[in-house]
This record gives C-alpha cells, sequence and structure tokens, in this order.
C-alpha cells in the first residue's frame, strides 16, 4: 500500500496520564484505520504530573501488540492539530465523547479544525464504564488516596499512587 492510501486516523490529547477510557478509544480507532498516530500535544511552558517521556511510555505499554503494531506515539508542542495532521499525513481525527459535555466541548474544535484544513472529526462513544474517567479526576482521587483500580493502567496504577500520594 502507498502512503497515500494508507488510511491514517490521529488520536491527540495531554494524557497525562492516560486511562483506560483512553486505552478503549486507541484500540477502536486502530480497528477502523490503519494507522494510528497518537499525538501528545503538550505545553512546553506547563509541567504536568508526567514528563511527555513518560506518558508516551505509559501508552505504549498499554496497548495490545496486536494493536500496537499499528499504533505509533509521538510528542508535539505548541503545535496546531492541523498542523500535526498535516505533517503524519491523517485526515481525520478521532476522539472519544463521554456525554454532553465532552461534545459541547468537542464540537466547535472539531469544526474549528475543518475550517482550518479540512480535516474531519470522528466521535466514538466513549464505553460506559469509564463515562466517568478522566486524566484530572483520577488524579485527584488518587491524590487523597482514592481507589483508582479499573480504571487506568495498572502501571499507571503505581505511578499515581507514587507520585501524588507521598507528595
Ligand atoms: O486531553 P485534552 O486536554 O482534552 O486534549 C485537548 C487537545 C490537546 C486535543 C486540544 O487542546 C488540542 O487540539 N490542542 C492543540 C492546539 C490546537 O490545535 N488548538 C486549536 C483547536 S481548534
Amino acid at each position: 500500500m502507498s502512503d497515500e492510501q494508507i488510511r491514517r486516523a490521529v488520536c491527540p490529547g495531554s494524557y497525562d496520564p492516560i486511562t483506560l477510557g483512553h486505552v478503549d478509544v486507541l484500540v477502536r480507532a486502530a480497528a477502523l484505520y490503519d494507522e494510528v498516530v497518537v499525538a501528545v500535544l503538550h505545553n512546553p511552558a506547563k509541567s504536568g504530573t508526567f514528563t511527555v517521556d513518560e506518558r508516551i511510555g505509559f501508552i505504549e505499554r498499554s496497548l495490545p501488540d496486536a494493536v500496537a503494531a499499528r499504533v505509533r506515539v509521538e510528542a508535539f508542542a505548541g503545535r496546531l492539530l492541523v498542523d500535526v495532521c498535516r505533517d503524519v499525513g491523517a485526515d481525520v481525527v478521532v476522539k472519544g465523547l463521554r456525554g454532553g459535555t465532552d461534545f459541547a466541548y468537542e464540537l466547535p474544535m472539531a469544526l474549528m479544525n475543518r475550517h482550518l484544513t479540512g480535516v474531519e472529526t470522528v466521535f466514538l462513544p466513549g464505553a460506559p464504564e469509564f463515562e466517568h474517567v478522566s486524566s484530572s479526576l483520577v488524579k485527584e482521587v488518587a491524590k487523597f488516596g482514592g481507589d483508582v483500580a479499573g480504571l487506568v493502567p495498572d502501571e499507571v496504577l503505581a505511578a499515581l499512587t507514587e507520585r501524588l500520594v507521598r507528595n
């Protein structure tokens, strides 16, 4: 298959850190497209909870091998998503939607991105069991000693405890 024939999607986000809700969306995106580029978009002026390298490692190690073979994880700083899509040769963005609040947040971005370069956004309904799961919420719960097992990959669970609970 030539590069032009490959259907490539971008799954953008901060992934600070990846949750099992993200994993579900990445696995389903990889079933729909030939290649998925997980774009870890970060602001170099802001330090997240996890470094960009840590976030990338968590993502790579949380995907089943058969899926990981068609997924590439890359970091981008201070870039428009549409420019990232152009650079990696993707004409579609895939995002998970947990509900109406996500849709209200995502719709203007999807429309703006299409306005800018014509890139389309495909929304996948999030798995109901992860509807309440976000990176920020799992960090807050973990920080105060709450149990987020089953909501993030095991390695992330250990890292959250190490990073947040003891500080
Ligand atoms: O995980 P998040 O925080 O929901 O991800 C949001 C993200 C990084 C996907 C979004 O903020 C984004 O696309 N940022 C890149 C900059 C950009 O293109 N902004 C204009 C969007 S219309």
